[in-house]
């Protein structure tokens, strides 16, 4: 039997655990999200998220372990997220984490939540069969981060590129605010922006021929049409229900054009500089499927990437970062500390 691995995850809005064998196996994942009580707010409410985590660890932890028919006690590694993230909501997974491993007598492992987005791509089945090998060119799009990273070897990063304001995900749950959608933004962009005409365009920051991104001009301009439109602030003008329909699907598409234009763009190029074999995509960001569609159409590379669940946050993408970092014989005692500005590269 392979080493089993219970990776937990609480670092934003998602109180989220799961078991992977070896790696790479996914047993079990279950994550309980808090979408509908930061919804009317608009955005997640760190007091609120760190409460709820709180309530949910236990259950959720329990559930991960059952669904792969296994006690608590035949888990081999405890692995956990330290940061980067909301502190309030880290704290609850990390001593959950500590607590399991304090009393099985078993390693805990401390996960940096972006690197384990990056490994939610060994756990996929999306891989293009044999592995492309070293290095990867590898996006992180999240709600918190947009980087662009070169993945020499296992935990070996060079940070490339990265957002120089907005990341791509607070981008969009912005420009879905401005046209009067729900949160989070970008499912919901992506879902009225299908079908729409392509007659509206939105500016690209190219950010000359670095790799760095810029969206919140974007936004900026996003609200000046809203404004100019009359679909910002609601009810400036007198729009007929079907008309703003309209007009919001076509800037929803706009918005989103945009960002996947430049976002993949910019990974081709910075796989091109510096010969990597393969694209690696991770994050909330990356379950979008314009962005998916249009990075396979123009990568020369291989591209793995993770089903949509596993690209929002997950405990599985935790476990499966631990095995590699276990594998190398790092090691992290109870004192392991929250790390909530923690990076990456
Ligand atoms: O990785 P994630 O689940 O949590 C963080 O680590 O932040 O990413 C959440 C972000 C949100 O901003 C959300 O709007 C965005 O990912 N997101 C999407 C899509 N699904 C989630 N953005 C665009 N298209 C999607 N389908
Ligand atoms: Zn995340």
């Amino acid at each position: 039997m392979g080493l089993k691995i219970l990776g937990i995850e609480t670092s934003c809005d998602e109180t989220a655990a799961g078991v992977v064998e070896d790696g790479r196996l996914l047993n079990s994942n279950v994550i309980s999200s808090q979408v509908e009580l930061h919804s009317v707010y608009g955005g997640v409410v760190p007091e609120v998220a760190s409460r709820q985590h709180v309530r949910d660890i236990v259950p959720v932890v329990e559930k991960a372990v059952a669904d792969c028919g296994m006690a608590l006690d035949e888990v081999d590694v405890v692995a956990v997220t330290h940061g980067p993230g909301l502190g309030g909501s880290l704290i609850t997974g990390l001593n959950t984490a500590k607590a399991i491993s304090y009393s099985l007598g078993v390693p805990l492992m401390g996960v940096n939540h972006l690197e384990g987005h990056i490994y939610a791509a060994w756990l996929t089945e999306h891989n293009p069969g044999e592995d492309p090998g070293f290095p990867l060119l590898c996006l992180v799009a999240s709600g918190g981060h947009t980087d662009l990273l070169l993945m020499e070897g296992h935990g070996t990063y060079k940070l490339l590129g990265r957002t120089r304001d907005d990341a791509a995900g607070e981008a969009f749950d912005k420009a879905a605010r401005i046209l009067g959608l729900g949160f989070p933004g970008g499912p919901e962009i992506q879902r009225v922006a299908e079908g729409a005409d392509g007659e509206e365009r939105l500016p690209r920051a190219w950010m000359r021929d670095t790799l760095d991104f810029s969206f919140s001009g974007l936004k900026t301009a996003l609200l000046h049409l809203a404004q100019a439109k009359g679909v910002y602030p609601p009810g400036s003008k007198d729009l007929e229900k079907q008309e703003l329909a309209r007009l919001v699907r076509e800037m929803a598409a706009a918005f989103q054009e945009s960002v996947v234009d430049v976002i993949s763009a910019k990974l081709v190029d910075a796989a091109k500089r510096y010969h990597a074999k393969g694209l690696v995509l991770g994050g909330g960001v990356t379950a979008n499927t314009r962005l998916r569609q249009e990075i396979i159409k123009r990568s020369p590379l291989p591209v793995i990437i993770p089903p949509p669940i596993l690209c929002t946050d997950n405990g599985a993408m935790i476990a499966a970062c631990a095995y590699y970092q276990y594998q190398r014989g790092q090691q992290y005692g109870l004192e392991l500390d929250i790390d909530p500005g923690l990076s990456l590269g």
